[in-house]
């Protein structure tokens, strides 16, 4: 195995986040406006063929986890097959994508057999109308199909459910009940303000974040037992007696695990991220067309992991504008 780089905080360089596509099929309001966000040109996004060389060549720095998102990564056409190459590239350990589920039930059986253990579904409420409100989609059915295909198929699967004041706060015990007879993972996310526009609350004024959620879910469902937290963790992770799944709390906002931060982010047109929060690093898309060696963008990569901001307030600080709201998630890839 190629030894791990490490950068100028001590951190390892583990897993690629790697957004397939700007496109998403939802609307979600907490990500993006009415309207959709305008889109990128076809040939400004990055094609599978550079994707995996970018990928092979991590593999090579000591990258082990490829976490493919987007925008909707399923609604980028051969899916699949690309992450069956991918799959076999030497190094890779795990393969993994996050998806909103619409899409994504045909798909499972081939998911299953290409290998993919795990499976991110993001869910904010089993209300059909909240649903229908929050992602401006009525799709509601496609996404729990999703769910059931994935668990009969035996690939894990952990919910994503942004915390939304006074919009899903009513949903966040439903769906921490499927941890009472389902093995997933329901995982409740600050919500953070890359939503494409408007004005946001800052990490202390936040009304849900990680201690309200916490104090909500345990004084609903009783004891939260804590389960240690593996570096490179985004979420607290708890059990609760007799629930079958675990319940997770991640401070994306609040930003408290920065200190084990493992990853870095290539977002659909290629930009390279070494943080969420920062703006965009290096753009691998321009290397790679302009005729570098891959020596030389293995050089690059090394040399932007090795100025990483400590954590994503620094990351933040550095921007240009101090104003994340106007990106969106599904280009950054979350
Ligand atoms: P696992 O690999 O299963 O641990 O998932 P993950 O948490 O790395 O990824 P996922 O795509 O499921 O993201 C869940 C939530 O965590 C989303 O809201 C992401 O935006 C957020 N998130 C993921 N990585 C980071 C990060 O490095 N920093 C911050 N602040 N939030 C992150
Ligand atoms: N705040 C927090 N999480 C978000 N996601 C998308 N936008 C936001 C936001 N503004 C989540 C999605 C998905 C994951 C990749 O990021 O729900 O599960
Ligand atoms: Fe689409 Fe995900 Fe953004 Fe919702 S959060 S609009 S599902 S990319």
């Amino acid at each position: 195995a190629p030894s791990v780089l490490f950068d100028n905080h001590g951190r390892p360089l583990e897993y690629l986040r790697l957004a397939v596509t700007d496109r998403c099929n939802l609307r979600c309001f907490y990500c993006m406006p009415e309207e959709g966000i305008k889109y990128l040109p076809k040939q400004e996004l990055l094609t599978y063929e550079e994707m995996e060389r970018l990928v092979a060549l991590m593999a090579g720095l000591g990258v082990r986890k490829v976490r493919l998102t987007g925008g909707e990564p399923f609604v980028r056409r051969d899916l699949v097959p690309f992450m069956d190459r991918l799959s076999q590239l030497p190094g890779i350990e795990e393969l993994t994508l996050t998806t909103n589920g619409v899409l994504t039930a045909p798909h499972v059986p081939e998911l299953a057999r290409i290998g993919v253990k795990a499976v991110n579904l993001s869910l904010d409420t089993l209300d059909r109308a909240r649903f229908a409100a929050i992602t401006r989609r009525d799709e509601l059915p496609q996404v729990l199909a999703t769910l059931y295909a994935l668990l009969a198929a035996g690939i894990r699967v952990k919910i994503n459910a942004v915390v939304m004041d006074g919009q899903n706060t009513q949903d966040l015990l439903p769906l921490a009940e499927l941890t009472r007879e389902l093995p997933v993972d329901v995982r409740f996310i600050e919500e953070m303000p890359f939503n494409g526009g408007s004005h946001e609350a800052t990490p202390a004024t936040l009304p849900w974040n990680h201690h309200r959620i916490r104090e909500h879910l345990a004084l609903n469902l009783g004891e939260l037992t804590p389960v240690p937290t593996r570096p490179g963790d985004t979420a607290s992770h708890y059990t609760v007696a007799g629930h079958q799944g675990r319940l997770g709390i991640i401070a994306a906002y609040s930003r408290t695990f920065c200190g084990t931060c493992n990853r870095i982010r290539l977002t659909a047109e290629g930009g390279l991220k070494t943080c969420l929060y920062d703006q965009g690093v290096l753009d691998i898309r321009a290397l790679l067309r302009g005729g570098s060696s891959d020596e030389q963008v293995a050089e690059a990569l090394k040399s932007a992991f090795r100025h990483r901001a400590a954590n994503g307030f620094e990351a933040e600080s550095q921007r240009p504008l101090h104003q994340l709201s106007f990106e969106s998630m599904s280009t950054i890839g979350g």
